[in-house]
């Protein structure tokens, strides 16, 4: 049964309304792949890595690089707009290794197979709290060969979406529907390392096409 009140379907509604009507429109995001993805390149080549599954693939960029690459990948969404964009690039590049599925990645995974050597997600997972994140790093770790890697970013207080909008809290903010948390290091490394080994934790940043600048973590860990 769905415990949901009116109030939060209506914001659910609301964001999924937001990232569909985004993805009413091509690639737009841009084209892959994207700098996270380029060193998930190296990771995946390193450690021979076949199994991925992205979190929050949007238009799939990264998703089909990785497939081109001949990784066995997944990707999921929330968005179904974004998941039928990929689906189509899928079909025309007949990539038989590629899955796409409408998830919020706040649900447990339910995938046939469970053997992922790498779970990827780039900037995905500022929609949620920490303990929504704590929920989703302990639902990825059951998904996860042992020794295997979780690579993602994540947004970084500095970002274009801090300060922006209606404050929530101090490092959460909501526009058009859609709330970001901005977390500092300690907070995610606390939560991180009671499911995970931290590999590496830095920072970096992107300019976007409308010349404004995205700063986000970027953090390996390891199961
Ligand atoms: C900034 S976009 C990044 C998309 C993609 N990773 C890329 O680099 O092009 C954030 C993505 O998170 C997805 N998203 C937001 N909330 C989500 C949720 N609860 N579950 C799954 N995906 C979600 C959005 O639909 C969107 O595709």
């Amino acid at each position: 049964m769905d415990s949901k009140n009116n109030s939060e379907i209506e914001a659910e509604l609301k964001k999924l309304g937001y990232w569909n009507e985004i993805y009413s429109k091509q690639n737009y995001f841009g084209t892959g792949p994207t700098i996270l993805a380029i060193e998930a390149q190296e990771i995946i080549k390193k450690n021979n890595i076949s199994n991925i599954l992205e979190l929050g693939c949007g238009q799939g960029r990264d998703s089909l690089f990785f497939a081109n690459l001949g990784c066995k990948v997944i990707g999921t969404d929330i968005s179904e707009n974004a998941i039928n964009f990929v689906k189509q690039i899928k079909n025309k590049q007949n990539l038989e290794n590629l899955e796409l599925f409408v998830h919020d990645t706040l649900n447990p995974f339910t995938f046939k197979n469970s053997n992922f050597e790498l779970v990827y997600s780039n900037l995905a997972l500022q929609f949620f709290d920490l303990t929504q994140l704590s929920q989703i790093f302990s639902n990825i770790k059951k998904i996860m060969e042992p020794n295997s890697f979780f690579f993602f970013s994540t947004k970084k207080p500095g970002d274009k979406y801090f300060e922006f909008g209606n404050k929530i809290s101090e490092n959460s903010f909501e526009y058009n529907g859609i709330t970001r948390f901005f977390f500092n290091k300690t907070e995610l490394e606390n939560i991180l390392k009671n499911h995970f080994t931290i590999m590496s934790f830095e920072d970096d940043f992107h300019i976007n096409p409308d010349e404004t600048k995205s700063i986000w973590w970027k953090i390996l860990v390891k199961n």
